[in-house]
């Protein structure tokens, strides 16, 4: 049984993901922002067969908390077979994260490049092991400029979304390459468009039409989920690393996606906006 780190895992795609894993008896890490939504997110993770569960408090978009999520995790746990980097939301307004980040990008992307790099060693150790970015098909379209990462100026909700999705798979293309030879895979994947929580920050005149889009066209949680737990656990990409996936797919992703200096500039945005040596 393998030992699966998922954030995000209180709601939607990171949560129905935990509930199928523990119904094969993995060991579930659940990482969540909100003490009773983890608790029963537990239950439940619990109750479909989980051999372990384990919670963890951390607020994704805070590097002082996901700092402190890493060190309590290399503590606590001799291995991790997956990391899930499942955590994401979307934001209407333009804000900023205590640590002066553009919170979208904050939340979507970089906590889950800090969290992976102060993970990697035990990745490494835990071997073969993989990690995986909920990435979406809006990285499509998206630019990246890393001299602007947080949009401070031309900021749109879809187009800072956008960018930190494109940043899931640039950064996963990246450490592709430099985890070559180790056992560890980095793959990001569209779940589908899913009937989550996630349309709940719509703006208000957008919501009868939303939730009639998705009784017609979303797919179920449990049905998104299926992407997070076939790269997880599925044999026939185990050796598959540096890839974007739709539907069990790979898939190309854009030219901007693909472009490999920029994913180094972004490691080094990244690893300076984190305090990482890049
Ligand atoms: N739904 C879709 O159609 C779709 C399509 C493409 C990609 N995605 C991606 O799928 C992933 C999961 O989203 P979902 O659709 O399942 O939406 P969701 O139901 O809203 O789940 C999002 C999860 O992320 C957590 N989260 C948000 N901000 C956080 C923070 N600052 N710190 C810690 N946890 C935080 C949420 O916690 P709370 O429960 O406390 O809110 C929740 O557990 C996201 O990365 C999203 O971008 C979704």
């Amino acid at each position: 049984m393998k030992t699966m780190l998922i954030t995000g895992a209180t709601s939607g795609i990171g949560l129905a993901a935990a509930r199928q894993l523990a119904a094969d008896g993995h060991r579930l890490v659940l990482v969540g922002r909100d003490t009773g939504k983890l608790a029963a997110a537990a239950d439940q993770v619990r109750a479909a067969g989980a051999s372990a569960v384990d919670t963890y408090l951390c607020d994704i978009g805070s590097q002082a908390s996901v700092r402190q999520l890493a060190h309590r995790v290399r503590a606590e746990h001799e291995r991790i077979d997956v990391l899930a980097n499942n955590a994401g939301g979307f934001t209407m307004r333009r804000t900023e994260t205590t640590d002066g980040i553009e919170t979208t990008f904050a939340v979507n992307h970089l906590g889950g490049f800090l969290l992976t790099e102060l993970l990697l060693d035990l990745l490494i150790r835990s071997t073969p092991a993989r990690i995986l970015f909920t990435s979406s098909v809006m990285h499509y379209g998206a630019t990246l400029d890393t001299e602007d990462l947080g949009f401070r100026h031309g900021y749109t909700p879809n187009a800072a979304y956008g960018r930190a999705k494109l940043a899931n798979i640039l950064y996963v293309r990246d450490l592709a390459r430099r985890l070559q030879g180790t056992g560890v895979t980095a793959n990001a994947f569209h779940p589908g468009a899913v009937a989550t929580n996630i349309w709940d920050a719509a703006p208000r005149f957008t919501r009868p039409a939303l939730a009639l889009g998705k009784k017609l066209f979303m797919i179920s949680p449990e049905e998104g989920a299926r992407a997070l737990t076939y790269l997880a656990t599925d044999p026939d990409v185990s050796a598959v690393s540096g890839c974007y996936f739709q539907r069990n797919r790979v898939k190309a992703p854009t030219a901007a996606a693909q472009d490999d200096a920029a994913a180094r500039r972004l490691h080094i945005a990244c690893a300076e906006s984190t305090g990482l040596s890049g």
